[in-house]
């Protein structure tokens, strides 16, 4: 569905803008106002995807971003097989966790 695929879009889009918020302040000052940049411009994405999203669905989409964000916030804390900038937790590093007993 064209409005699920823009909700994960703006979602992808918030979390590397608070990637490039949590890394700019440990840079020297060129390469933080870069990355600032980069976190305006996907925070920008972020909200077109939502505009778009509710200009298409015709109306309020709020149910369908709590429901992704909900879905979201279980794939992240499930482990993964393949390690990728959106995945999981990496299994072989959630199998040592649990081998150490921090979950
Ligand atoms: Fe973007």
């Amino acid at each position: 569905m064209l409005i699920d695929k823009l909700i994960i879009g703006a979602y992808i889009e918030a979390r590397s803008c608070e990637r490039f918020a949590k890394v700019a302040p440990y840079l020297d000052e060129e390469l933080r106002k870069f990355y600032i940049s980069l976190l305006r411009s996907e925070a920008r994405h972020y909200q077109d995807y939502l505009k778009l999203a509710a200009a298409i669905a015709g109306g309020d989409i709020s149910d369908r971003i709590k429901a992704i964000g909900e879905k979201e916030a279980e794939l992240i804390q499930a482990p993964d097989d393949m390690f990728r900038f959106h995945s999981g937790v990496p299994t072989l590093a959630a199998n040592q966790l649990t081998s150490h007993g921090y979950t």
